[in-house]
């Protein structure tokens, strides 16, 4: 096996997961907890959880489903800390029984739309390094569902495409779907991006953007036009429905009371998170990927600079950081080489800039409305999926997950190009950004691929150079740092490429080990590796696990995690015998 992995968060490690496994697996010496689970009680008056009798309001007052990005704001003391989480979609064949009725019916439709969102849940320990536990009944405690209403910012709110019969004035939205990875800002709010917004309607397909946003007249994979008409988009009256989602939100999870916004300054994509940096100088940037086969690379360039300190002059400043500035998309150039070193340059092209847009016939409306259609005619780089993209907060550097892109060098399909260097690119690649000068707001780049994931017996396969052994890697997906600098990664989709469970993976980007890539943990049957939060300093590693028995029924579950009832056993208080979405921490053993 490997060498222990030295540094703060030692480890030892594992070797990958066979797929079918239901097991949560961690290194030797470490143990992992659910810290909290679909269904959990989030207030005082919190019914338990009781996924046999589905109700629309417990689950507003109780944890939501498939929780994504993840983020453990730790309070000054260290005994106290803030869990913030996205839910972003529901796999009801696996949630609910069977309903007999059209009532019952009506009453899961409504359940699975409170158990998306987003939750902000309140954590307590006794002493630093310790496991967390969720207070129920805390202050701060908030479920955000898909019926919340979100305030719209930016130059689109308040025209035409976004006004509704049921919001005239196109600047209130019920509700956020589809939340997938996001972002903690330095001021201390979460941002989460709307991604596959477009299977939550029925839509007219010659409405502007059906076509390139994937929406179509038939039926909504969720049925929730069924109770709420306007997910119905073929009527007059919510045709401008769909319009109102696939933006960053923002959510501030120190105030309850808080509403929250969708920033139409940011554009709209099916944005898979934003992660901001700022400058030396308090530019502010947020780096973004749109996540469908052959769609860009995005950065905003807010119009305002980050204030420091907690005045409330400044949060007040940096409230409004997102909801004015410049929006970009990426043109990647450059020649294949078998190296993948300095690969290329690649240039920022402009869609607004200084409140004006720079897309020939359309107005900056129409640009952050129909983001995609004013991109297509800069002639960015269709890119691999782009989901995490996130700067190093150690060196500024940019790094973008490209999961998969099965139709690259496919019949019609555009071919491989530098940055996209693969036909038929199942297990995904990394590329690695320098902006020019280390400037956050530069409008170019020089880049290179970090990574082109695969196991022994894929072609073309690259770990920045390192030559030594290195944990079998496929469909990279969420990223996070540790303190030391080094990039954790982790997966969805290593079962269907390389039949190994979905992990968290651990690479340094500097030094001699560049490159070297480990394993530190595999998630359940079926399961995603969401969220990766790392607190080395702390010893704790967090993940999300997202969708475990995705594949499973009500009367054949295939995961079990994480209440693992013993078959014949009665479930304890508060456990399930059917699989979870969960929040867990990893620790070392005591
Ligand atoms: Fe929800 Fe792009 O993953
Ligand atoms: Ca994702
Ligand atoms: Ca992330
Ligand atoms: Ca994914």
């Amino acid at each position: 096996g490997e060498k222990a992995v030295r540094g703060k968060l030692p480890f030892t490690p594992i070797a990958a997961v066979d797929a079918a496994e239901d097991a949560f697996t961690v290194p030797q010496g470490y143990e992992w907890r659910a810290i909290i689970r679909w269904g959990d009680p989030l207030f005082h008056d919190s019914p338990a959880f009781d996924p046999e009798n589905p109700d629309p309001e417990a689950q507003e007052r109780q944890f939501g489903y498939n929780n994504d990005y993840l983020d453990i704001l730790v309070e000054k003391n260290g005994k106290k800390a803030l869990l913030c989480c996205n839910h972003e979609y529901t796999n009801r064949n696996i949630m609910f029984p069977p309903s007999r009725s059209a009532a019952e019916e009506e009453q899961v439709l409504k359940a699975t739309m409170a158990a998306h969102g987003f939750a902000v849940v309140e954590l307590e320990r006794n002493r630093k390094g310790a496991q967390w536990r969720y207070i129920k009944g805390a202050p701060r405690n908030r479920r955000i569902t898909a019926s919340t209403p979100f305030e719209l910012t930016g130059p689109a709110a308040g025209s035409d495409f976004v006004k509704t019969a049921a919001d005239p004035e196109g600047t209130t939205v019920l509700g956020t779907i589809g939340n997938c990875a996001g972002g903690t800002t330095p001021w201390g709010t979460i941002l989460s991006g709307e991604e596959n917004f477009n299977g939550y309607f029925k839509a007219d397909p010659s409405a502007r953007g059906s076509a390139r946003y994937g929406l179509n007249n038939r039926p909504s994979n969720y049925g929730w036009e069924a109770i709420e008409p306007r997910f119905d988009a073929t009527s007059e009256a919510y045709r401008n429905e769909p319009n109102r989602f696939g933006y960053i939100v923002e959510i501030d999870p120190s105030d309850p009371t808080s509403t929250p916004r969708k920033h139409t300054a940011m554009g709209r994509f099916k944005h898979e998170g934003a992660n901001v940096r700022v400058d030396e100088d308090g530019t502010v940037v947020a780096y973004m990927g749109d996540d469908e086969r052959f769609d860009y690379l995005y950065k905003f360039v807010s119009s305002r600079k980050f204030m420091k300190g907690g005045s409330a002059k400044a949060r007040r400043n940096n409230l409004q950081l997102l909801t004015e500035g410049d929006l970009y998309v990426a043109r990647f150039s450059g020649s294949q080489r078998p190296d993948n070193d300095n690969l290329g340059r690649g240039v920022w092209l402009p869609l607004v800039v200084d409140g004006e847009s720079r897309v020939p016939q359309m107005s900056v409306e129409e640009v952050l409305v129909f983001t995609r259609e004013a991109a297509d005619k800069l002639r960015p780089t269709p890119m691999d999926r782009p989901e995490d993209v996130e700067p190093s907060p150690h060196s500024g550097k940019v790094y973008v997950a490209c999961t998969n892109n099965t139709n690259r060098g496919v019949g019609q399909n555009p071919g491989t190009d530098a940055a996209n260097p693969r036909v038929n690119n199942k297990e995904g690649h990394i590329i690695e950004i320098t902006e020019r000068g280390n400037r956050a707001g530069a409008t170019s780049f020089d880049w290179n691929i970090l990574i082109v994931c695969g196991d022994e017996s894929t072609e073309g396969t690259y770990f920045a150079g390192w030559d030594g052994p290195v944990a079998p890697i496929s469909s990279p997906d969420n990223l996070a740092f540790d303190s030391e600098g080094n990039l954790w990664i982790s997966t969805d989709g290593q079962p269907g490429t390389i039949g190994k469970a979905d992990a968290l993976h651990r690479v340094p980007l500097t030094g001699a080990e560049r490159g070297h890539l480990t394993q530190f943990l595999a998630v359940p049957n079926q399961a995603e590796t969401c969220g990766p939060v790392i607190h080395d300093q702390d010893g704790s590693v967090f993940v999300a696990v997202q969708h475990p028995g995705e594949d499973g029924s009500w009367d054949d579950q295939q995961s079990y995690f994480p209440d693992y009832v013993p078959a014949g056993a009665k479930p304890r208080r508060g456990e399930w015998r059917g699989p979870r979405p969960s929040v867990v921490q990893v620790t070392r053993k005591r």
